[in-house]
């Protein structure tokens, strides 16, 4: 039945609203006459007064301004961090949650049935596991330079951090220092509303096991002394310097530039010696990383005489894991630093069976297909939107014999599961990771194999 605008409520509504279930994304799900509310900071139980934001015929986004009533699930947050909004969540809770969305998704989005959900494997650490920080520069109400997080649903506002619980000691730090430095030499944030200002992000990177940091700063197009602000830093991190023309809230593109010390990071996983470009893409827990890698190693089977394609392969983790396993490893990617990448971190862990190519998924697979032949073993680790719908045809036109997925978006998983099923695949196995705990993103790991022909 549709509702009547009568009793629908309006973006500026403020609510009254008991939270029943949590929806995928990790807000909180609540009903106001019939009308579904998405709200953020809200769990199972609670009771909370909302402001409505974005309202659509059916549903609307609502974000809590007082919890009136808590859940009695509901513990005492550890940080004032808008990355961790599930910290209110106990760990062992966060975990059945997470177990529970992804069984859900593949029954409910994939209408998948058969397979086996093996239990999520927990993550090492619950605090200061991020290996990366992506930090954004303002002003507080007095006007002074700071930098720390977007305020939730509020893209223009900064709360600014002093201690990071996601992100170790060294590179708290290391953020601390360049923030100071910026102040002493009286540079202006970026404003987001004007387009105008300098010093728009700070990503701070940092390789967990070789102990090394990489620093970079994103601006708009000015000056700035390169030296003084290396100085200014200890522990000599690599010091990049990106330049970036456009008006839009990124950190990629533009001009990168480095201002001292080592371009590349060095990091060490599952026993691999990897350097990581500025813009490449790196698992950004790499103790779960390295789990990660395992179970999709695990779900390869692999016997040693297999051609394994790994696609959206990064800096080429996964296959060259792989490769010693297999018979040969084909690697693709979109960004050509990771894959300049992958090639010279195939040459450094002397693994010589591996190649790796730059391109779109979607525009190569044939093409490698034609060069290298069919794979036996495919693996996909797609971003966050799944794979398309061309890329799942090329797939199986490419007609592997086994699929490894690993996904970080349960919810894109469930359909290009489906389709691969409706084409002739098992769903045989499926476990999920947790890689970012106090959070709703989940990863996983699911093995397809390709049925015998009847
Ligand atoms: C989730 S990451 C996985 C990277 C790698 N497997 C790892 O574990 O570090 C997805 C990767 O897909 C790449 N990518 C995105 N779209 C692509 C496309 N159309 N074709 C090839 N690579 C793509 C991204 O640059 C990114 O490196």
């Amino acid at each position: 039945m549709e509702q009547s605008t009568a009793t629908r409520p309006h973006r500026g509504d403020e609510l009254t609203v008991k939270i029943d279930t949590l929806a995928h994304g990790g807000a909180g799900v609540a009903r106001h006459n019939g009308y579904v509310l998405f709200v953020a900071g809200g769990i199972p139980g609670d009771t909370v007064r909302v402001a409505v934001g974005k309202a659509k015929r059916a549903y609307a986004e609502a974000r809590t301004l007082e919890v009136l009533q808590p859940s009695p699930d509901r513990i005492a947050p550890l940080a004032d961090h808008p990355g961790a909004p599930w910290q209110v969540i106990p760990y062992a809770r966060q975990l059945e949650i997470k177990q529970q969305q992804v069984d859900d998704s593949l029954r409910r989005i994939g209408r998948l049935d058969g397979f086996t959900l093996e239990p999520i494997v927990a993550a090492v650490e619950q605090w200061r596991y991020r290996n990366k920080l992506e930090y954004s520069f303002g002003r507080d109400t007095d006007g002074r330079l700071i930098c720390g997080f977007h305020a939730p649903g509020r893209w223009e506002e900064i709360v600014e951090v002093r201690d990071c619980m996601l992100a170790s000691e060294a590179g708290n730090r290391a953020r601390e220092e360049v923030v100071e430095w910026c102040r002493a030499q009286g540079l202006e944030p970026y404003d987001r509303r004007s387009g105008q200002g300098f010093l728009r992000n700070l990503v701070v990177r940092e390789g967990r096991r070789t102990g090394e940091l990489q620093v970079r700063l994103v601006t708009s197009p000015g000056r700035l002394d390169g030296e003084s602000l290396a100085g200014a830093l200890s522990g000599a991190p690599g010091l990049l310097w990106t330049r970036l023309e456009s008006l839009g809230e990124t950190t990629m593109g533009g001009q990168t530039e480095l201002l001292a010390g080592a371009e590349r990071l060095e990091e060490e996983l599952g026993g691999l010696r990897v350097s990581i470009s500025g813009e490449a893409f790196f698992q950004t827990n790499t103790e779960m990383a390295e789990q990660l890698y395992a179970l999709a190693i695990e779900y390869a089977q692999l016997r040693g005489f297999e051609r394994v394609y790994d696609l959206f392969c990064g800096i080429g983790t996964i296959g060259l894991l792989m490769a010693p396993r297999a018979a040969e490893l084909w690697g693709l990617e979109i960004v050509e630093d990771a894959i300049a990448d992958a090639i010279r971190n195939a040459r450094r862990n002397e693994i010589d069976n591996a190649r790796f190519f730059a391109g779109d998924v979607r525009l190569v697979l044939r093409e490698l297909v034609e060069r290298a032949g069919r794979p036996d073993v495919l693996v996909v680790d797609p971003p966050r939107a799944g794979l398309s719908q061309k890329v799942v045809r090329r797939v199986i036109e490419a007609a592997p014999k086994r699929i490894v997925y690993v996904s970080c978006n349960p919810t894109t998983l469930a359909p290009n599961a489906a389709q691969l099923v409706e084409a002739g695949y098992e769903l045989t196995k499926v476990r999920p990771v947790d890689m970012f705990p106090q959070t709703p993103h989940v990863e996983c790991v699911a093995q397809l194999e390709r049925r015998a022909a009847s």
